[in-house]
Formats: C-alpha cells, sequence, structure tokens
C-alpha cells in the first residue's frame, strides 16, 4: 500500500502552511506563521521538493512526466496530522462506563469495580488477531480520512507477555497494511494485571525481562511507556522499569500527573521522549518540564471523556515548554478520538493561539515520536498533506473540527 507517484505537482492553493522554521519549544504567535499565498507543492518519489507560487512550478515542470493535481476551489494546505499518543487498538466497548460517569461516577470509583481498563483487558484477551485487526484498520481509516497521516498506538491491553505480543503484532500488521505511518508502543506497563495485583515490582520485572528482548528481535517497538499514578504503578515501581529500557535503548514516554503528580518529574529524570497528560501538573512540574527536552503531550480527549480540567497547556507554553495535542483515542477515558476537534476545543479553553494548536499536531507531534522528516512541507520532508476547503487557515479550527480536509495524501499518495 505504501507505494508512491513519482512526480507530482499540486495547487494552486489559497493558502499554504508550510509549518518550518518555527521553535520546538515555547509560546508561539499568528505573526511568526509563514503562509504562502497561490501555492503549489511539487513532490518527488514521495517526498517534497518545493513549496513555491504555483504558476513558477507549473511553468518549470514537463507536464509529460508530472502528475498534475489543480483545485479548482479555494483550499488551504498544510502538513497532515499526527497523532503522537492513541490506544486504538482494543476489542470491546465501555458504553456502560461512561453513562455511569455522565451519571456522577469517578474513572476510578468504576475501575476498582470491576470496569475500566481491565474490562478492555478481557474483552482483548478474548479477541482473535483478526477481529483485533479489524477494528484497527477501521479507526486507523477513519483518522486518515480526517486528516491524521501519522499515529502512534500503544499496546496495553494484553498485560500478559504473549497478549502484548499479539496486540504489537497486530499494529505492526496494520502498519503494513495501509498507507498511514502507525508508530507502535509497548504499554505492558498499563496497570498491574490481576494475576500480580499485590506483586506489580514482579510483574515489571517480568516484563522488561522476558518482553524487551523480543520487542527488539521481532522489531514490534523501540518505544516502552508506563502510566505511572494511583492505581497504576509508583514512581519507585517505575524507576527500574525505565532504567533497564533505557539500558536497551528503548525510547521513553510516560503516562504522568493524570490524577497524583511525580510522573512528569521521573520523566524528566530518565530524558523520556515525551510525558503525557499532565492534568495535575502543578508549576512546579511545569518548570520542571520547561527546562528539559521532555516534550509535554496535552490529552483533552481524555479530559473531557471524564469530564476534568485540561492539562495547563497555557502555562506550559509561557514557561517555555514544547506542547503537543493528542486524541488518546481509547475505549474509556477518551472514546472520542477526533484530533482536530479536541485542539480545536482545548485551545478555546487554553487561550492557545492558531499557530501553537497546529504546531501541536504537526511538527511539534512529529517531535515527541521523534520523526524529524514529517509535520513540515520543505525539501525533503515526507509528502504527507492535508487540504481544507477554505480560504484561510484559521476556518480550520474556526469550524471545531466540523471542517475536514477534502484531499490527503500519504508519502505523495492521493489517499483522499
Ligand atoms: O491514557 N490513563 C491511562 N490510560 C489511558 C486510558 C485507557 C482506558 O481507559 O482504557 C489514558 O487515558
Ligand atoms: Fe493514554
Amino acid at each position: 500500500m505504501k507505494n508512491q507517484i513519482k512526480k507530482l505537482l499540486t495547487g494552486p492553493y489559497t493558502q499554504v502552511l508550510p509549518m518550518t522554521r518555527l521553535p520546538l519549544k515555547g509560546a508561539l504567535s499568528d505573526q511568526q506563521l509563514d503562509v504562502i499565498e497561490d501555492a503549489g507543492i511539487l513532490v518527488i518519489d514521495g517526498l517534497i521538493e518545493r513549496v513555491d507560487t504555483f504558476g513558477k512550478l507549473y511553468d518549470e515542470v514537463k507536464i509529460s512526466d508530472c502528475a498534475i493535481d489543480m483545485c479548482e476551489t479555494p483550499m488551504v494546505l498544510l502538513p497532515g496530522f499526527i497523532d503522537a499518543h492513541t490506544h486504538i487498538c482494543y476489542a470491546g466497548s465501555r458504553f456502560g462506563d461512561y453513562a455511569m460517569r455522565t451519571a456522577g461516577k469517578s474513572y476510578r470509583e468504576i475501575a476498582g469495580e470491576g470496569g475500566g481498563i481491565w474490562y478492555t483487558v478481557q474483552k482483548t484477551r478474548e479477541s482473535t488477531e483478526e477481529s483485533l485487526s479489524a477494528g484497527l484498520l477501521q479507526r486507523t481509516l477513519l483518522h486518515l480520512n480526517r486528516g491524521v497521516t501519522t499515529v502512534e498506538v500503544k499496546s496495553g491491553y494484553g498485560l500478559t507477555i504473549d497478549h502484548e505480543i499479539k496486540m504489537l503484532r497486530v499494529i505492526k500488521d496494520i502498519n503494513r497494511q495501509t498507507d498511514t505511518d502507525l508508530i507502535p508502543t509497548c504499554l505492558a506497563a498499563h496497570i498491574p494485571p490481576e494475576e500480580y495485583l499485590n506483586e506489580p515490582e514482579i510483574y515489571l520485572q517480568k516484563i522488561s525481562t522476558a518482553l524487551f528482548s523480543i520487542l527488539k528481535s521481532e522489531k514490534l517497538t523501540n518505544r516502552i511507556d508506563i502510566y505511572v499514578d494511583d492505581g497504576a504503578f509508583t514512581v519507585e515501581q517505575a524507576r527500574p522499569y525505565l532504567k533497564q529500557a533505557k539500558r536497551m535503548s528503548f525510547d521513553l514516554t510516560v503516562h504522568a500527573d493524570q490524577f497524583s503528580t511525580g510522573g512528569s518529574a521521573l520523566a524528566v529524570e530518565k530524558n523520556a521522549h515525551s510525558a503525557d497528560h499532565l492534568e495535575a501538573s502543578g508549576m512546579k512540574e511545569i518548570e520542571l518540564l520547561s527546562k528539559s527536552n521532555v516534550i509535554p503531550v496535552a490529552l483533552p480527549g481524555s479530559s473531557i471523556g471524564l469530564g476534568m480540567p485540561f492539562a495547563p497547556a497555557r502555562k506550559l507554553l509561557d514557561s517555555g515548554a514544547s506542547l503537543v495535542i493528542a486524541s488518546d483515542w481509547n475505549p474509556g477515558s477518551a472514546p472520542m478520538g477526533d484530533l482536530l476537534t479536541l485542539a480545536a476545543v482545548i485551545g478555546i479553553y487554553e487561550k492557545l493561539s492558531s499557530i501553537e494548536i497546529l504546531s501541536a499536531i504537526t511538527f511539534r507531534a512529529a517531535a515527541a515520536l521523534g520523526l524529524p522528516d514529517r509535520g513540515i512541507l520543505e525539501n525533503g520532508s515526507v509528502a504527507d498533506m492535508i487540504a481544507f476547503p477554505c480560504n484561510d487557515y484559521r476556518e480550520i479550527l474556526y469550524h471545531q473540527g466540523t471542517l475536514k480536509p477534502d484531499k490527503v495524501w500519504k508519502n505523495g499518495k492521493r489517499v483522499k
């Protein structure tokens, strides 16, 4: 599926947002945004060759050896969206949990009564690879249709060595079958499984000794995540686990500060790529993150899904930290999964500029995944591009996610 058209010229776009020459960290104002008008994009072998005025590019290319994708109506083009945190490989639904939450029960109360993450673990363990694949494929295609061209996908609903491997194989397989790039992450340390409720350290040790080497030998993932919180793993339990992962050269990410603090400081200590959630982070955590290279990832889907406050996105940016926004799409805390809607909603509540919001789902999200080849449109970057039917880029967020891209390219191939 991941084949490319050799040479492509597309345009003219009313506006192109290349998202280049912007810093990875800190607040951004819309004046810093480069907007190229009447623009065209030349793509060769799936990579961006040039972004320039359409007329100039059209005059230069030989029509005979170049596919042309014309815009007949006003369109705004930007890099394909990147969702840096999801749990979209799962079985079953948690609509019952959600109904209990709207009626006032908390996420942790529900988990304590046998619902929550453990319910999805049971459903996922019972599920065949075929039916897990079908669910993952459907969600991946829905995301692609909405302009999300790279998606991180976590395991974490298996919680035995075999079931975690099953999930990661399914993710690898769907990555091969689809145009979308799926970036797998091992979240075997999601919660202590029922079998190890009284000995979570033994569980973590078993995972890090027996599973990590299989992840390497089968090339299932080079990313390790752990959920550090009440009801999941403590900082003391997580520290040796992350140390071992680092020793084996995995990239680290941490579910941090969702309900209680401690996870973000551990992410900084272990030099993780990102610390995700952060709803409970205070000024101490914000300052620590801003002085580090750890990228904060806000997950508005889980705030909305749980009816809880958003991560302090404005304060993080003003303190000089980076900011990524991801969907956290999962069957429990974040069932909605529409990245653009979620980014627009946290944007209006947290008072983020358009460029801060768009950066958080393009090049800054790419950085959180360690993928410098995407999230921007410049010579040599991957030609993942999305075009919205509007005149001005600000209309995209104004519609709060209901305006969807008309055209989507992955590696220079038109997929919508
Ligand atoms: O990121 N907080 C922990 N893990 C997921 C939720 C998973 C679930 O509820 O199934 C999260 O929100
Ligand atoms: Fe998550």
